[in-house]
């Protein structure tokens, strides 16, 4: 199962007579232990937003498509289904937050950050100019994003692009592809960072972010 997926597979869901039925999706498991990002993100930080806001996205999930169609399709399916549509803003927002940090997990790891390496650093170079401007306006980029949301390196029909999202939105909707993303939701940094969101971010890019994850999409 991948865990951008977050969804049970076929032999997960077939129940056996007795047991307690499963849910459609799970919460994905940290790809590092909660302390894994420490000093940048605190554990405590990782332990709230993974354990508390990722699984309520989950578990609202769960129980907003139990008896629905949605029931047995994917997330990109059901995001790509509900996307501005007011009526399933509900669906539509708990499916994509679901998502959106499933892949937000991966694109952190200890000791990351630094100079993305071999064709997709000269790759990311070429399309920003520098490195260091690719950094620049990645940083600013999440940093003026208004309110909650997410800032997004993507690939749009082959060119690198930074793009914000508001609240839940996810760029595949627009048929852009994610390659990395950062939540600048405040649940993301308060507890180390209270107001310096400028101070998480630049941290996040310089210490954590994962190219090999960024690269292999
Ligand atoms: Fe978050």
């Amino acid at each position: 199962m991948s865990i951008l997926e977050a969804h049970s597979t076929e032999a997960q869901r077939r129940e056996k007579p007795g047991a307690t039925p499963s849910k459609p999706f799970a919460l994905p498991p940290l790809p590092y232990s909660e302390d894994a990002l420490e000093p940048v993100i605190s554990a405590r930080t990782i332990a709230i937003h993974h354990g508390k806001h990722h699984k309520t996205y989950v578990d609202t999930l769960n129980e907003l498509v139990a008896g629905t169609p949605f029931e047995n399709q994917s997330l990109e399916a059901i995001i790509k289904a509900t996307a501005g549509k007011r009526d399933q803003a509900k669906i539509f927002h708990n499916a994509a937050q679901a998502w959106n940090h499933a892949f937000y997990w991966r694109c952190l790891k200890p000791s990351g950050g630094g100079l993305p390496g071999g064709v997709f650093g000269e790759r990311l170079a070429s399309a920003f100019g520098s490195f260091d401007q690719f950094r620049k306006d990645f940083s600013k980029a999440a940093v003026e994003q208004f309110g909650s949301g997410w800032a997004w390196l993507v690939d749009d029909g082959g060119k690198l692009k930074i793009v914000t999202t508001d609240n839940a939105d996810v760029p595949f909707t627009n048929g852009q592809t994610p390659l990395l993303a950062l939540d600048v939701w405040e649940h993301a940094y308060y507890l180390d960072y209270q107001n310096r969101r400028v101070d998480h971010v630049n941290a996040v890019i310089d210490r954590l972010l994962d190219w090999q994850f960024a690269a292999s999409r």
